[in-house]
């Protein structure tokens, strides 16, 4: 299974999806890195890795339509199977996710439905939640509102702050984002008619 992973900053999940496939987790290989921002760590990683890297940046073209469709040129010419945000952060047109739909894939810091949106840890902590996570879904149109194909659970502890968070669902993300992404190269997970299904089983 070919991957493109698209990134905004550190990498580090690009970083556990690339170690993941070279240790045989996955049956796939990263065949591509894009970012939207020339400074991004994660490109260091991907090309310490021998992958290819693109940047292409938002602030480049005039409208999201422009930039999603150069993204959508460089990514295409890499012919993935899979695409993979990890840390991407920007918006992306209905064009864009229709075209990649039930091959794109996002990881999302909380525990959808809940906490759509930005800064998640913050948002868990001011409600004193005591459960809180990461979710691995497919994107659709609505933002963080694709269908959620599996969530790692983190237990929140009274004196927790924002990075302790960030820390613990970050660790969980490292293995649920290569297990998803190993369903999907052994053909174990599939998207049929808008909904995922694991072992034939809707989830
Ligand atoms: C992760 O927490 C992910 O859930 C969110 O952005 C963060 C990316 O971290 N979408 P990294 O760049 O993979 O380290």
């Amino acid at each position: 299974m070919n991957i493109v992973v698209l990134i905004s900053g550190s990498g580090s999940n690009l970083q556990a999806i690339i170690d993941a496939c070279r240790a045989g987790w996955i049956a796939g290989k990263v065949v591509g890195v894009l970012s939207n921002r020339a400074d991004a760590y994660g490109l260091v990683r991907a090309t310490e890795a021998g992958i290819p890297v693109a940047t292409i940046a938002h602030r480049d073209y005039p409208s999201r339509e422009d930039f999603d469709t150069a993204m959508q040129q460089q990514i295409d010419g890499w012919q993935p199977d899979t695409v993979v945000l990890a840390g991407f952060m920007r918006i992306l047109t209905p064009g864009f996710v229709r075209h990649y739909e039930g091959r794109l894939l996002n990881i999302h810091p909380s525990l959808l439905p809940r906490y759509k949106g930005l800064h998640t840890h913050r948002r868990v902590l001011a409600t004193g939640d005591r459960l809180h996570g990461c979710s691995v879904h497919y994107v659709n149109a609505e933002l963080d509102g694709g269908p959620v194909i599996a969530q790692g659970v983190v237990q929140v502890h009274p004196a927790d702050n924002e990075q302790i968070l960030t820390e613990k669902v970050h660790k969980v993300e490292h293995w649920l984002y290569p297990q998803v992404l190993s369903w999907m190269a052994s053909g174990r997970l599939v998207y049929r008619d808008g909904s995922p299904l694991l072992d034939g089983q809707k989830l």
